[in-house]
């Protein structure tokens, strides 16, 4: 089954085609980065105004890429929230247009189901149950999955998400936004023990995440230390970069360990991250468990990642039609969600 994904959730414009939920044929990613990068966050404005803009021209490339013509696609696949509002009405009314269109079935698919998918994008993809660990801009989140419609949520963030405590402390370092990968890169260059940071294990035994702490850390250490910042700059980030990736490795062996999971994913924007990879690696190998990621760049958002969720959405009887609608904030059909109905994404500029 050819799917076509449509991903708008956020700053991201994304078209996919994917077989059977599997395999692939081409994946394209117009990012809208270079738009939000001075303001230090995402402006819902300017980013539905971006992906109206785009979503055409991107679906037409993965559809030049894949080799394919619009009446060779046999389903749609949409990303339907969570996300900014203005962003998911740009994907999801060209989805269901085009689909009326064609006169072929369309499926909205919610984003955070989409990630952890991106999981059954590689070739080896684990058997269920596993443990996945969500961690992106605007979620950090432990799961049990087990089957390709259902999650049991196991714990959320408290407070920030993963993702957005590296875009938080790059703003405060002055380094635009996102933050993930430059705080990764000057992180390689410096001395993680050098500046203390607090580790949020929350109750040793729930599977709750809080990234507040180290943010304020980094805040404190930067004011106190504003004379000599330039040569400090790869110690904090290295140092606040160990202290998230010790709280992500802890919680997920410790949620492998409770559920005697010994299969586990680790998805989401901030699973591109190296150390983190690394870490997780070791982790596994240590202490009895298989970690399965996605290549890293299936780590961002995408919609190859919408292609395969929708497939076997669609699968399991899953339709939308004319009424449905967007959502910003809540949990997904399969459970994977925040608990909370907070309106504003995480990264919005302030
Ligand atoms: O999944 P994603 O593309 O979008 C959301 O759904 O939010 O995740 C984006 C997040 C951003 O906060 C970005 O800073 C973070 O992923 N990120 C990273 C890295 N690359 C991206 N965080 C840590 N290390 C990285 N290498
Ligand atoms: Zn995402």
């Amino acid at each position: 089954m050819l799917i076509l994904g449509i991903e708008s959730s956020c700053d991201d414009s994304a078209a996919a085609v994917v077989i059977d939920g599997r395999r692939i044929q081409s994946s394209v990613v117009a990012s809208q980065t270079r738009v939000h990068h001075r303001y230090g966050g995402v402006v819902p404005e300017l980013a539905s105004r971006q992906h109206v803009q785009a979503i055409m021209p991107v679906t037409r490339q993965a559809l030049d890429e894949a080799g394919l013509k619009l009446a060779d696609i046999d389903a749609i696949a949409v990303t339907q929230g969570p996300g900014l509002i203005g962003s998911l009405l740009v994907g999801f009314n060209f989805a269901r247009a085009l689909a009326y269109g064609l006169e072929i079935p369309w499926v909205g698919v919610n984003h955070l189901d989409g990630h952890i998918h991106s999981i059954f994008l590689q070739p080896d993809p684990p058997d269920f149950p596993f443990v996945a660990l969500l961690a992106s801009g605007g979620h950090t989140s432990l799961y049990h999955v087990t089957s390709h419609t259902a999650a049991k949520p196991l714990g959320h963030t408290r407070d920030d998400a993963a993702g957005e405590a590296f875009d938080k402390v790059a703003k405060m370092l002055g380094l635009g936004y996102p933050g993930g990968r430059v705080i990764a890169e000057l992180a390689a260059k410096g001395d993680p023990a050098k500046i203390p940071f607090p580790r949020a294990y929350m109750k040793k035994a729930g599977f709750d995440f809080s990234f507040s702490g180290m943010k304020t850390a980094a805040r404190q250490f930067i004011e106190a230390n504003s004379d000599r910042l330039e040569e400090m700059m790869p110690h904090i980030a290295a140092g606040f970069q160990e202290a998230v990736v010790d709280v992500l490795e802890d919680k997920l062996t410790r949620a492998a360990a409770h559920l005697d999971c010994p299969r586990t994913a680790m998805v989401g924007g901030v699973a591109a991250n190296a150390r983190l990879r690394e870490r997780l690696r070791e982790a596994g190998a240590h202490n009895g468990y298989r970690v399965t990621l996605p290549p890293r760049e299936l780590c961002g958002d995408n919609a190859a990642m919408i292609a395969a969720a929708g497939y076997h959405a669609l699968k399991a009887g899953q339709r939308s039609g004319l009424t449905s609608d967007v959502y910003s904030r809540r949990p997904s059909a399969c459970g994977a969600g925040p608990p909370d109905q907070n309106q504003r994404h995480p990264n919005t500029a302030a």
